[in-house]
This record gives C-alpha cells, sequence and structure tokens, in this order.
C-alpha cells in the first residue's frame, strides 16, 4: 500500500524542512508541498513530529554462542525491539570461534536470521583465526555481499586474533576493500590480570574493570592503528569507552590513519559504579570494554558532538539473570554484555539533543547516516531523498516515558537503563515503506527483513 506522510519536520544529517513525504513499491518517490495521494494510500499526519531517516545500529549480537552460554534474542525478538527503537536496520556480527569454520559460521549466522527478522540486515564477518582455507573463504563471503571484518584483540583463545592474524587479515582487507571493525583490548594483559585479582580473591563484579584497565584498552587501539597504518587498510575501533583510547585513535588519525570510532549507548550512559552495585544487580553490567570511571561519559559525549566519534551502535548482547549468576564465584565467568537495542535512539536523543548539547544533524549522523556511510550502504539506508529506500521513523518528541523491564520487548529478565526517563519515542516504523510500528506498537510483519548485499568501497 502507498504511503503519504504528512506534514512532518524531516531532518536527515544535513537539512531540516518540513514537507510531505510519498513512498511506493519500497522508495520514497516524492518529497514536496501537499502532496496527492491515490486512493487506498495509507496517511499519516507527523505534525508536531520529526521524521528521521531509519536508525541503522551497526555493532549487534543476536545469535551469539559466548561463555558458556547463547545471548538470549532471536533475530523476532530483536527486530521487533529494534523496531519500536526506531532501528529499522542492524548489523550483526557473526562470531563463530576460534575453534569452528569461517564458512560455515556466516551460513549458520545468515540461516538464523533468513526469514526471521522484521527489520533489515547484515552482518561484519569476524576472522577469529588464519589458516590456508581463510583467505579462500573470506573472498567468498565478500563476494555474497559482506563488505566488512570484524577482529577481536580480546577474547585469548576464543574470538581473539595474533597480532600475525590481524596482518593478514588487514593484507586482504586493503586488496578487497572492505573495511575491518576491531574490540582493541590487548587479550594477554586481561588473562593475566583477571588470573591475578581472582589469585587475591577479588571475584565479584566491581573488579572486571580492573581486569580491562583503560591502558589495556589504549593498547590495543594503538596497536590496531599501527597495524592499520602498515597496511593501508581501514578500521573501525567498536565500542570505544574511554579518553586513553580515544586519543590513541585520534593520534592516529592526524598520522593519516583510515581509522573511525564507535561508542555505544551503555558507555554514554553508564558508567563503573553500575557494576560495583552488590551481586547480581552489578552483573548485569559487565560488559567490555568495562563501563568506565564517570569522567569518561562527558569525554565521550563532547567527542561525539565534535565528531571524534563517528557512531553511537549499541554493542546490544542480552544475557537474563540466571546466566549473569554463571559468575557468582567468579567474574570471568559472568556473560558479558548489556541489551540496548530498544533503547539507543531514544536515549541519545533525550540525553544528546533534547537534554544535552548534541546538535539533531550529529545525531541523525550518528546514528544512521554515518553508519551507511562506511559499511556501504549509502544513500540506500541512511538518508531521507527520493529513490532512497523508505525506512522512515515518525518520532515524537512529546511521548514522555521511562525505560523499564516491564514494558522493553528485548528477550531479557532486565533492562541496564532502568527507570530513566526519555522525552520521545517513535510513533511509526517504516522499513521498505512498510508501515512496521504504529502508535509506538509493532504491528508489522515479523519476517518482512533482507539481507542487505553490500559492495566494498574501501579500495
Ligand atoms: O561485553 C560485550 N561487549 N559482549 C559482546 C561481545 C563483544 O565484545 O562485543
Ligand atoms: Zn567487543
Ligand atoms: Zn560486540
Amino acid at each position: 500500500m502507498p504511503l503519504l506522510i504528512r506534514n512532518g519536520e524531516i531532518v536527515t544529517a544535513d537539512s531540516r524542512f518540513r514537507a510531505d513525504l510519498y513512498a511506493e513499491d519500497e522508495t520514497i518517490t516524492h518529497i514536496g508541498s501537499n502532496l496527492d495521494a491515490p486512493p487506498g494510500t495509507d496517511i499519516v499526519d507527523a505534525s508536531g513530529k520529526f521524521v528521521f531517516p531509519g536508525f541503522i545500529d551497526p555493532h549487534v549480537h543476536i545469535y551469539l554462542p559466548f561463555m558458556s552460554t547463547f545471548a538470549k534474542d532471536t533475530h523476532e525478538t530483536a527486530s521487533v525491539a529494534a523496531l519500536i527503537g526506531g532501528t529499522t536496520t542492524y548489523i550483526e556480527m557473526c562470531c563463530p570461534s576460534r575453534a569452528e569454520d569461517a564458512l560455515a559460521g556466516y551460513e549458520l549466522w545468515k540461516s538464523k536470521a533468513n526469514g526471521s527478522s522484521a527489520c533489515d540486515y547484515t552482518f561484519h564477518m569476524s576472522v577469529t583465526r588464519w589458516d590456508p582455507q581463510t583467505e579462500g573463504q573470506l573472498r567468498e563471503i565478500v563476494r555474497d555481499g559482506i563488505a566488512s571484518f570484524k577482529i577481536f584483540l580480546a577474547y585469548k583463545n576464543f574470538f581473539g586474533v595474533e597480532d600475525g592474524e590481524m596482518y593478514q587479515t588487514l593484507r586482504l582487507a586493503k586488496e578487497l576493500g572492505v573495511i575491518t571493525t576491531a574490540h582493541c583490548e590487548n587479550a594477554e594483559l586481561v588473562a593475566r590480570l583477571q588470573q591475578l585479582l581472582l589469585s587475591q580473591g577479588k571475584t565479584g563484579p566491581a573488579w572486571h574493570e580492573s581486569s580491562r584497565p583503560e591502558s589495556v584498552e589504549a593498547e590495543g587501539t594503538g596497536r590496531f592503528a599501527t597495524f592499520l597504518e602498515n597496511t593501508g587498510a581501514a578500521g573501525y575501533v567498536v565500542h570505544l569507552s574511554c579518553k586513553p583510547a580515544l586519543d590513541a585513535a585520534l593520534a592516529a588519525k592526524s598520522r593519516g590513519v583510515r581509522i573511525h570510532v564507535e561508542s555505544v549507548i551503555p558507555h554514554l550512559m553508564l558508567d563503573k559504579s553500575y557494576a560495583e552495585r552488590p551481586g547480581v544487580e552489578g552483573m548485569k553490567h559487565v560488559m567490555s570494554p568495562p563501563l568506565r570511571h564517570a569522567s569518561n561519559r562527558k569525554v565521550l559525549w563532547d567527542a561525539l558532538q565534535s565528531d571524534f566519534i563517528d557512531t553511537v551502535a549499541t554493542d546490544h548482547c542480552p544475557f537474563d539473570t540466571a546466566q549473569k549468576l554463571l559468575g557468582s564465584e567468579a567474574f570471568t565467568q559472568i556473560p558479558n554484555g548489556i541489551p540496548a537495542i530498544e533503547d539507543r535512539v531514544n536515549l541519545l536523543y533525550t540525553y544528546g539533543v533534547s537534554r544535552g548539547s548534541l546538535d539533531i544533524h550529529r545525531f541523525v549522523d550518528a546514528a544512521s547516516t554515518r553508519a551507511a556511510k562506511l559499511f556501504g550502504l549509502f544513500p540506500r539506508k541512511g538518508t531521507i531523498a527520493v529513490g532512497t529506500d523508505a525506512d522512515l521513523v515518525v518520532y515524537d518528541p512529546n511521548q514522555r516515558s521511562t525505560i523499564s523491564v516491564r514494558t522493553h520487548h528485548v528477550n531479557s529478565d532486565y533492562n541496564g537503563f532502568e527507570g530513566m526517563e526519555i522525552d520521545g519515542r517513535p510513533s511509526l516504523v517504516t522499513v521498505r515503506g512498510k508501515v512496521q510500528v504504529r502508535d509506538c506498537q509493532f504491528i508489522g510483519d515479523k519476517t518482512l527483513g533482507r539481507m542487505l548485499r553490500r559492495e566494498p568501497t574501501w579500495h
């Protein structure tokens, strides 16, 4: 059914104007004043509301065997939660472990998503070891429409790569024009510090941050940057959490290294005092890199406004309370991750645009457009223009509410942002012109989502 959104305030990364917007056959076909609509058109009044391009979350985990358990969401639960929160496309980390075959892993991750997502999606392909098959398999995966790799400098012996494997991956990425995303922490130091703390009887979640201090993340970031510099590859630091790591990334950027930076909403909104809460309350806030000293939050918000941080993602990774309790005896056994896919946009809008000093165009850029540009989805995704996919978020800046596990849609029995107020929320969300969320409720097709094929752009 054609769709006409009337009289909304359209806001993109670089423009802001009031107009009507008409979409047909999945794409935006007209933008203008007083547009007519044929009979049978779904007409939506967006007066008093913003119309944003569908938001893109460039870092989520949905199917994830990790730390002796599995993340809780399916594509159905994650995509419905994403859409209610205004995210119309996500990029999932395809993460076969070091013991698994990359191509078999890729097929497995694809099969979990195929026909099961309500929104569009693609993958970053993790390279977790380098063996004689790896290069050929990665070439095949890129031919299948994947234009980004992922490496972990952390998680020794599970996801983590050695420096030689990072070098091989980046050489291939450079040749293929693929951008490589990286979790930057020094795996050896984390392993050593974990053992030291446990041997001293320091077993609770409050010690998680001490086992992965800021300097360990800064070292990983700097080393990744040095490898980018010496291979000429393009890179993207995921979930950067602290000033020393930011300084390392910016120093490389100033030398001309093609390095980009992501922060995630937990690091912008939370700090290590959450992980210091007693018992399971602390465990619920264990992720890696850890929640940091509160002083880092202002550094990250300022860097976001200044464009030193490119994107804001979630690192969505839901575990429930029972899973978190696997780490009762030792913080090293707490499954790492915090669910956030539903709340990212509302939190960024509220504490950035509404109550903070984040420019509304930077908000759209960081939560949508920049990811589309970096990861080969632009202009099909990430903006509002004639000819682009009609992924749209009609955002009501007057819908105040409070984040709670009682009302969220992710498959987890807690919400890490419990009790936080939000100043606005999506009232209507479309994916390729199909209304998936109306009046803030999911009313759509849970199988509508498609895998997005991407071409490498980083030659
Ligand atoms: O704690 C986190 N971040 N869990 C998910 C895995 C990762 O490192 O991204
Ligand atoms: Zn990570
Ligand atoms: Zn992650």
